[in-house]
């Protein structure tokens, strides 16, 4: 478990990196990344009929960033964890999920010195997956 942690890490450390140095949205670049690493929106791989169970959704409200997996919670399938992270790859905040949580909801204080952050979340059977939004 811990490798695969650490590959998906330097996965989306490479991809934030190449996206703050070009500028362009993640999805916009995911071509240049072996495929079956991250996927988004605009990128959902072999999950396209998938998407929208997946796909990180963002919303600011109060100080507060609220990130939702609109997916199943069970046993053999759920999201896993939620993360923000910076352009740069720092990741500022997590919430790890067990199957028995309800939903795959985390809210998380708006850091003050980004402007842009992903949010990523983690199906353990449909891979990884991100949204980038501006604070
Ligand atoms: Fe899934």
């Amino acid at each position: 478990m811990s490798t695969r942690r650490n590959f998906l890490k330097a996965a989306l450390i490479t991809a934030v990196g190449m996206a703050a140095n070009n500028a362009s949205p993640v999805s916009a670049k995911s071509s240049i990344l072996p495929k079956g690493l991250i996927y988004t929106k605009d990128d959902p791989g072999p999950w396209a009929a998938l998407a929208d169970a997946h796909i990180p959704a963002v919303t600011i409200n109060g100080g507060k960033i609220t990130v939702q997996t609109n997916h199943v919670m069970t046993e053999k399938h759920y999201i896993v964890r939620h993360r923000l992270v910076t352009e740069s790859g720092e990741v500022l905040e997590g919430k790890t999920f067990y199957p028995t949580d309800k939903k795959a909801i985390s809210v998380f204080d708006l850091p003050a010195r980004h402007q842009v952050i992903y949010a990523t979340s983690f199906c353990n059977l449909h891979d990884f997956w991100l949204t980038k939004f501006k604070v």
